[in-house]
This record gives structure tokens, sequence and C-alpha cells, in this order.
């Protein structure tokens, strides 16, 4: 399970989370959606800490992210796949090279990483692509290399930041696809952070708006779906009219 609770952070005296409270059961995929600038990546990257949350805690299966001390933090990440909001993958190194990478950190022998990297991407759809280049592949194909990468190690935590943002709608659905059934065959706990409330609404067991670094309304897709609450009612239908200050949902 991955809980926050009361999580604040903040940048030169600008508070971006404020005291969020947040759980995760085990198993299940919790989808973040909010506008743009709301602290969306801030949460996920408090999450695997790559930054420290300024106030509360953070625990991902029953151990204090803030307080791990570097091995404990080592062993946290390994049993957690990451996939960037922009793709990240190493330019320089082929996409058979990027997938590999987390296997041979943690010393899988050459041969066998290849393997198992060569099976992920043929989940993916990237069979063909492990010797191409990252900017030899379009923006829906690196999206799904960064997946490949990030699940190859079989982890037991997924946090995908904007995995289907800018892609087209069938390209978005192949990859919700295929987040389903990472985290119905790896049993994976997943925080999924979108704009693309469609995209959460298909692969979340639950639904969190942030909204101005707090957590404003959490349910069910169909809660979700069947919500009243404007600022749901603007994201459900894409309004930008009904958003109060009215400006549109960010991007
Ligand atoms: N390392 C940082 N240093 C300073 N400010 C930061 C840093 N990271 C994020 N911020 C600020 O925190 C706020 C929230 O950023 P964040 O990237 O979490 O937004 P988001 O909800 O993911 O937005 P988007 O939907 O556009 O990806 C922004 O105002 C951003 O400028
Ligand atoms: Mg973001």
């Amino acid at each position: 399970m991955i809980r926050l609770t009361g999580v604040s952070k903040g940048f030169g005296g600008t508070s971006v989370l404020t005291g969020l409270d947040l759980e995760v059961p085990t198993g299940t995929t919790l989808a973040v959606i909010g506008r743009s600038g709301t602290g969306k990546s801030v949460l996920l990257k408090c999450v695997a800490r790559l930054l420290y949350a300024d106030a509360g805690f953070v625990m991902v299966g029953g151990e204090d992210v803030g307080q791990a001390d570097p091995r404990a933090l080592r062993r946290i990440r390994s049993r957690m796949g990451y996939v960037f909001q922009f793709a990240a993958l190493f330019d320089s190194m082929t996409i058979g090279e990027n997938v590999e990478a987390p296997l041979r950190r943690e010393g899988v022998p050459p041969t066998e990483a290849r393997r198992r990297a060569e099976a992920v991407l043929e989940r993916v759809g990237l069979g063909g692509s492990a010797d191409s280049l990252p900017a030899e592949l379009s923006g829906g194909m690196r999206k799904r290399a960064g997946i490949a990468r990030a699940v190859v190690a079989e982890p037991d935590y997924l946090l995908y930041d904007e995995p289907t943002t800018g892609l087209d709608p069938v390209t978005t659905a192949v990859i919700d696809e295929l987040m389903v059934g990472l985290k119905r065959d790896l049993g994976a706990t997943g925080i999924v952070v979108t704009h693309d409330i469609r995209s959460a609404l298909r692969v979340a067991d639950s639904v969190a708006l942030l909204h101005e670094g707090r957590l404003h309304t959490e349910g069910t897709p169909q809660e979700i779906r069947d919500s009243t609450d404007p600022l749901v009612r603007a994201f459900v239908e894409g309004k930008s009219e009904l958003w109060p200050e009215h400006s549109g949902p960010g991007r």
C-alpha cells in the first residue's frame, strides 16, 4: 500500500501541496487528476523521494520513504517503476538498452536482461524496436518504451506521470489496456497522474481530483462520473466554462 499523510511541499515560499492525505490499497490503482501546475508531478516525486516532502509522511509498503536511509531507499526504489512525464529515455542508448538498464543495475546477467527486455518490448508492441534509438521513435512509441523500462523488473509499485498525454485516442486506449493488464499480472499498486479523465476512469479503482494542492474529491470512477460537484463536472465534461475562474483545465 502507498499512503500519504498530511503531505505538504512548497518551493521558495510558494506552497504546492497542502496537507495531502491519500491511500492506495495494495493491488489497486489511484488516478490523480487536476489542472496543470496543481502539483501532480510533485506528488509522484515525493512518493519516490525524488523530492522531499516538507511535512507529513509518505509510506510505501510499510516503509517511511522520508526517513529511509540510502540502503532502504534503494530497496524501496528497486520495487518501484516510474514512468516519467517526458519518457526520459537515454538518447544515446538503444530502446533495448534503455529497457534493460534497471535489470543490469540489479546485476541480472546480460543475456537474461536482454531476453526479459525483449519480452516486455513485445508486450508493449515494440517488438521490432529494440535496436532503434529513442530519436527514431514517435512520441507514442517513446511513451511505451518508458513504460517497458518501468515494468521490466516487475515492480510492486508503479508510478505513471501522464502516460497518455498528447497521444491519439487509439494509442491512448492501447496504453490504458496495457496499464490495466500490468496491474492484473503484477498485482502492482499504482498511481496514475493524468489530465485525461477518460483514461483515469478506465484504468483506476479510485480517482482523486487535486485542486490548488489539496485533495478536492476522491471517488470510484462511477462516483466521479455521477458527481454533481462543479469542479468534477468540469473535468468529466471537459468544459472550461465550468471552472470557477473561467479558465480551462491545463493543456
Ligand atoms: N523542482 C522545482 N522547483 C521549483 N518549483 C517547482 C519544482 N517542481 C515543481 N515546481 C512547481 O510546482 C508547481 C506544481 O508543479 P507540478 O509539475 O507538480 O504540476 P503538475 O500538476 O504536474 O502540472 P502538469 O499537469 O502541467 O504536468 C508548479 O508551479 C511548478 O512550477
Ligand atoms: Mg506534471
